[in-house]
């Protein structure tokens, strides 16, 4: 195993923190992982737990759990973090959109972010909150740090679905397929068949346009699917993955490509917003976004995209 280093602290210990924290320490590459939340105990009780699977598992990235108080205590075991996850926050019910939580995640989020300024000046941050577009912009504007430094997670997830949904339905191993996500977390987000092949093979050619279509739309309400079955709570298996490959990306300043919420400016003809699109991703957070080749329609898809969480974005600075 090579040498373990840097500090990875995840923000919230419900079922997504909780998770991503068990994937970061597994991957066994952090010094460290801090685990946080307000509710008192529950970080400790599951760091402690946490740690006592590093035998069975045999892994040595050390677990600190930390009660946290909304006046910012606690949050010295987290100083100088060089990945700070942020999943605090309420997750949605039956029946409820990812924006119905925008007030009380809001609030939340914001004195997450200027606690995680105060004590992790360099640090990267992952943003998992929901609504996830307009809770990065709001981290990005409450922590000051430069844009490259916040991404938001939810492409990497989208795609996970898109590309199970297809996997599933032709019978073949998922690693055989690649599909794209982009757009916002949300109801303009914008699955990219014209990405999708199966061992090389575009999707076109192996599935009807209609059934193309329903994969589509069901990769849309792929959240919503989960809560619906969940009754409370929602996904957390494959969005941890999601989140903790992200982080792990910028760990190993790993230059890969991934589909992240970043801050668009130029690419795709959009300007001065947070979007689903792919980026490089490096030590430093996002080095460059890279232009996918997208058809007229998924590219007009992207630009309604843009214009529907800018103007959200601009909402959450007064929450
Ligand atoms: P959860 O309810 O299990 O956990 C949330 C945790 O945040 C709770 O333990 C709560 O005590 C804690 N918390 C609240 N305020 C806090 C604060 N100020 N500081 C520290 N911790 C605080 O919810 P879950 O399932 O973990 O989801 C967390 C968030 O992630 C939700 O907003 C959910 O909508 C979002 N989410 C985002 C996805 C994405 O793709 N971006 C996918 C799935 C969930
Ligand atoms: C998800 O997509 C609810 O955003 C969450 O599972």
């Amino acid at each position: 195993m090579a040498q373990r280093s840097g500090k990875v602290t995840v923000v919230g210990a419900g079922f997504y923190g909780s998770t991503t924290a068990q994937r970061l320490a597994e991957y066994d590459v952090f010094e460290t992982v801090v685990l946080t939340d307000i509710v008192e105990g529950k970080p400790e009780g599951l760091a402690l737990d946490l740690n006592q699977s590093r035998p069975i598992e045999g892994f040595e990235t050390t677990v600190v759990g930390q009660t946290t108080g909304l006046d910012g205590s606690g949050y010295e075991a987290t100083a100088g973090s060089d990945i700070v996850v942020v999943t605090a926050g309420l997750p949605r019910k039956p029946g409820m959109s990812r924006m119905d939580l925008i007030e009380t995640n809001a609030k939340i989020v914001r004195s997450v972010a200027e606690n995680i300024a105060a004590h992790s000046p360099q640090a990267v941050v992952v943003v998992v909150s929901n609504p996830l577009d307009e809770m990065t912009a709001l981290t990005q504007l409450a922590t000051g740090f430069p844009h490259h430094r916040v991404i938001g997670q939810a492409g990497m997830l989208d795609t996970a679905r898109f590309t199970y949904f297809v996997a599933a339905t032709l019978g073949v191993p998922v690693g055989s397929v690649r599909t794209l996500t982009l757009g916002s977390h949300g109801d303009t987000m914008v699955p990219v068949p014209s990405r999708c092949t199966v061992d090389g093979r575009p999707l076109a050619e192996l599935l009807p346009a209609e059934q193309i279509d329903e994969l589509v739309t069901r990769t849309r309400n792929g959240g919503a699917e989960v809560v619906a079955l969940l009754k409370t709570g929602s996904a957390y298996y494959a969005p941890s993955a999601a989140a903790a490959r992200m982080a792990k990306a910028v760990h190993d300043d790993a230059g890969e490509v991934m589909p992240v919420c970043a801050w668009v400016d130029g690419e795709y003809g959009i300007s001065g917003v947070y979007l689903g699109v792919e980026a490089e991703i490096g030590k430093e957070g996002v080095r460059r976004v890279v232009e996918a080749p997208l058809t007229d329609s998924e590219k007009a898809g992207l630009l309604e995209a843009a214009e529907a969480v800018r103007a959200k974005q601009a909402d959450v600075q007064d929450l």
